[in-house]
């Protein structure tokens, strides 16, 4: 579905991104973990076209996108959670989904609209005349991700999730993204989270320094103390 070759981006004079190559299919969850500062949200940028990518390919379905502009990227399907969340906290939770409601793309193998996102997040329904900057931060997720999704991506790119989450509520977001991927999504997930990438992910790859140091099931990493200890310091 997603294809990344020999992704190369700097910012000005700085080298983030040395060659990273990765495949993501449909009905998987493919993670990338790595440290703070190793380029795990320059690779999210370069694929969605914030970042400009210098040298490398990126191919959704077969198709070349490489130096697609942005918008063009999400209309042909990928779509971006970005870190932090990102939700405009002072709408509601339905003028949150609204707005790229009306920007969506054709033709994934389910097609999501506000009702069915509020079936994947029955709380956000339950709220949804409230303001998103009134939400808990669990909740801020959901809608941050509900709101990639009635975009009705192909690709969802998911940009530390978990991060500043409670573990009830990590378990949560890691069955709803399984689940995703079940009816037919490709999902990339990035995270600092070891357990998260570990119990939502069929295959994961480590990042260091803007290149991927180790690819792996996540039961072999999980008994690779080496690469746990040099690069994801556990
Ligand atoms: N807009 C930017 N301009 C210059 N340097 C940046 C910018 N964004 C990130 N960097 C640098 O690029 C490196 C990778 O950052 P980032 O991709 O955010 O890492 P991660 O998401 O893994 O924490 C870091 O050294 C960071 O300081
Ligand atoms: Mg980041």
């Amino acid at each position: 579905m997603l294809e990344v070759t020999e992704l190369h981006t700097y910012y000005g004079f700085s080298h983030i991104l040395h060659g990273v190559s990765l495949t993501v299919n449909r009905e998987q969850v493919l993670a990338v973990l790595g440290r703070n500062g190793v380029g795990k949200t320059t690779l999210v940028h370069s694929i969605i076209s914030f970042a400009k990518p210098a040298g490398g390919r990126i191919k959704l379905e077969g198709h070349d996108i490489t130096g697609f502009p942005a918008h063009q990227i999400v209309r042909r399907g990928i779509a971006l959670v970005p870190q932090g969340r990102r939700v405009f906290r002072s709408l509601s939770v339905l003028e949150n989904l609204t707005i790229p409601f009306r920007c969506r793309t054709e033709g994934t193998s389910r097609s999501w609209d506000i009702e069915s996102a509020f079936d994947a997040f029955p709380t956000l329904r339950a709220r949804r005349d409230q303001r998103a900057g009134n939400l808990s931060g669990g909740e801020q997720q959901m809608l941050a991700m509900a709101r990639a999704l009635v975009s009705n991506p192909k690709v969802l790119l998911l940009d530390e999730p978990s991060e500043g989450l409670a573990p009830l509520i990590v378990r949560e977001l890691s069955d709803v993204i399984k689940e995703l991927a079940q009816q037919g999504m490709a999902v990339l997930l990035i995270e600092q989270n070891f357990n998260m990438a570990l119990r939502t992910a069929q295959r994961i790859l480590v990042m260091s320094r803007g290149q991927i140091v180790h690819r792996s099931s996540p039961q072999e990493l999980a008994e690779n103390q080496e690469i746990k200890a040099r690069y994801l310091g556990m």
